[in-house]
């Protein structure tokens, strides 16, 4: 597997993978890799695709109070289990490479990136849209994937695709878990070991949740009950949300497909989750 640092090196590489004619999958990540992006990999490689992975923690998606110094970085075990995995390529930009100086551009989703962790993360999803526009025009792929675990993105990511005729299918993988529920990300590795024994009741008070609005409870019953339990296992509750699963809208209405997204956090550790509603 191959590692490029600059966009003229990729895209020879890229032209050098397309010339058997296979299709190209690209994975985008931020590194720190678990078992959810080798499941984004396994489904790159469907149908003999050749995968481009890029690891890059993308500044522009962190607000100033957030983790950005802290986010985990091991770009060698990470490009070990690519190579692993059947990654082709690894791109693998500086920040300067990606945002070199007088870089002004901001691509903002309007609407579907407002709520939730839009709301609660201030110009997050501005910085999401604008790199995973970048990646998407750097590597042009024919399809791009992404974790359901960040279905918030995942629906910002779609609409941008459609909004601006990229030609490229946004395609998903489902939330990998523990044994125990517990999403697999990146951040986990910041919980002590009594917050991971804690973090449990956030997927659990989902599923709880996601079963009584499925059997017709009343839904903003059983969300402030999944609030209090949260609370009770000592999160610190941003949202507990039932809303569209496409366009996020909040209550969802009448007959469309509907999810239920949680986030809180545990500590310093901000945990997000979210489950469909059968
Ligand atoms: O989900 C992530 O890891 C990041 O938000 C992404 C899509 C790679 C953009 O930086």
């Amino acid at each position: 597997m191959r590692t490029v640092r600059e966009v003229a090196a990729l895209r020879e590489a890229v032209a050098a993978l397309r010339a058997d004619g296979a299709p190209v999958g690209l994975v985008p990540t931020m590194g720190a890799l678990h078992a959810g992006h080798l499941a984004l990999m396994a489904a790159a490689r469907a149908g003999g695709a050749k995968v481009v992975a890029s690891i890059f923690v993308n500044p522009k998606q962190f607000g100033p109070s957030e983790d950005l110094a802290r986010y985990p970085r091991r770009e060698i075990a990470d490009a070990r289990m690519l190579a692993e995995a059947g990654c082709d390529l690894l791109w693998a930009p500086s920040v300067e490479a990606m945002y070199p100086d007088g870089f002004a551009t901001t691509v903002g989703v309007a609407g579907i990136a407002d709520t939730l962790d839009g709301a609660a993360r201030p110009g997050h999803f501005d910085g999401v849209a604008t790199v995973v526009l970048k990646l998407l025009n750097q590597v042009r792929p024919d399809r791009a994937l992404f974790g359901e675990k960040d279905w918030q993105q995942l629906q910002v990511v779609r609409r941008m695709a459609v909004d601006l005729d990229l030609g490229i299918e946004i395609a998903c993988v489902p939330t990998q878990r523990e044994d125990d529920g517990l999403a697999l990300s990146s951040r986990n590795i910041y919980l002590t070991a009594e917050e991971r024994t804690y973090a449990v009741a956030l997927p659990r008070a989902l599923g709880v949740a996601a079963r009584r609005i499925a059997r017709g409870d009343e839904p903003a019953d059983v969300l402030a009950e999944a609030h209090e339990t949260l609370v009770g296992a000592g999160f610190q509750v941003d949202y507990v949300a039932l809303v569209n699963a496409e366009t996020l809208a909040s209550p969802p209405e009448p007959g469309r497909p509907r999810r239920l997204l949680a986030a809180a956090r545990l500590g310093s550790t901000r945990l997000i989750d979210n489950i469909g509603i059968q």
